[in-house]
């Protein structure tokens, strides 16, 4: 079976989904910071299929040691971590406990049980502001932030790994902008509190719970002004995974793979998209720049066209429905 940490969030429930459908077992750990158990339950009644949760810490080596110590686990897909910039910026110790112990914490277990075959979740942040785009594998890495450097941190550590031990095979997917939903509404993205990501933003304005979306510059050296980013639905990102489990082992190493579209979308493009979806116009207005943004950040994803046989086949339309389909059904989303 495969063990997904952090899997009732909100890109691992996603790929819990498409593991099911490509015939694996599914075992999740989630401690429930920031996910309910709804989605997952949502993902049985869509798949027919049963997903074990079990609520604990990556942190806990107790539970780590049950968890191992009970199933046959083949591989490990992980995805439990705190991804907010904002909040990494005021409380780093936060993140590197979480982010970074934990990591080492399921690293340990993983190695104590022979289980040597990780898919990680990294993510385009550890790029930093790019030189050039699209973004290439091999480009030089920076962190602009302690979330950021806990990937960074995490990436390395891995690398390390897998020098002192060369019989692991570790998948280092970097995440592009992931947004959308399963096509049935069913699942979704479910942010707490004020959304920091421009889809969920724009989906609570679409939906009536906020009143106008801020566009975060108007001067970005791009086409139109805005910000431009490579947006990846959730749903090719999930089935990505699903690739990388089956290419692990030809994959031979620790390897870093860009998923993305390759394809830049501003910020102008998007809300047109969804208003499309929406079949209204999505208020919005140009503010001040937001600090820390860059221009433009779009993959190169030829290297994982290569190695894994994937690619991203759902374009912005898709993006902007399937998220709308999920607002529109679940206004407040699972209600925790
Ligand atoms: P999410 O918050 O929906 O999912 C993360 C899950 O991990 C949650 O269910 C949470 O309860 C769980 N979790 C957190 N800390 C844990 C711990 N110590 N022990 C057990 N469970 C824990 O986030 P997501 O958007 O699904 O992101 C999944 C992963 O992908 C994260 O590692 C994130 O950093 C990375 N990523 C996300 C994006 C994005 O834009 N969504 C982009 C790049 C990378
Ligand atoms: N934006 C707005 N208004 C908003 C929110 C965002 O105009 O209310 C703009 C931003 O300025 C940016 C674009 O929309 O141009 C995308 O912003 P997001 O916050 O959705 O995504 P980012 O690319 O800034 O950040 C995401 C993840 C980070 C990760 C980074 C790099 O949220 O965790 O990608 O991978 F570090």
């Amino acid at each position: 079976m495969i063990l997904v940490t952090g899997g009732a969030g909100y890109i691992g429930s996603h790929t819990c989904l498409e593991l099911l459908e490509a015939g694996h077992e599914v075992l999740v750990l989630d401690n429930l910071s920031n996910a309910s158990p709804e989605g997952l339950r949502r993902v049985e009644r869509l798949t027919g299929k049963k997903v074990e949760l079990v609520e604990g810490d990556l942190r806990d080596g107790a539970a780590l040691e049950r968890l191992f110590g009970s199933r046959r686990i083949e591989a490990v897909l992980h995805f439990a971590g705190l991804k907010s910039v904002g909040e990494s910026v005021e409380q780093p110790l936060r993140y590197y406990d979480n982010n970074v112990a934990g990591t080492v914490k399921l690293l340990e277990a993983m190695g104590r049980h022979g289980v040597k075959r990780l898919v990680f979740s990294s993510s385009a942040t550890v790029y930093g502001d790019p030189s050039r785009v699209p973004v290439t594998e091999d480009m030089p890495l920076s962190a602009a932030n302690p979330y950021g450097r806990t990937k960074l941190i995490i990436e390395d550590m891995c690398r390390e790994v897998f020098r002192a031990d060369p019989s692991w095979r570790i998948a280092l997917l970097r995440y592009f902008n992931p947004v959308g939903a399963h096509a049935s509404g069913e699942i979704g993205e479910d942010p707490q509190g004020v959304p920091n990501n421009l889809m969920p933003f724009a989906l609570q304005v679409a939906v009536g719970r906020r009143p106008v979306l801020n566009v975060f510059g108007g001067d970005w050296p791009t086409a139109d002004g805005t910000g431009v980013r490579d947006y990846i639905h959730v749903v090719d990102l999930a089935k990505g995974h699903v690739a990388a489990l089956a290419k692990l082992d030809a994959l031979g190493g620790c390897v870093p793979l860009n998923l993305g579209t390759g394809r830049g979308v501003s910020v102008l493009e998007l809300v047109a998209g969804l208003s499309r979806a929406v079949g209204r116009p999505v208020p919005h207005q140009v503010v001040a720049r937001r600090a820390g943004d860059v221009a433009s950040v779009f993959a190169d994803p030829t290297r994982a066209a290569q190695l894994l046989g994937w690619r991203a086949e759902l374009g912005l339309d898709a993006m902007c429905a399937d998220s709308w389909r999920w607002q529109s059904q679940n206004p407040n989303g699972y209600a925790r």
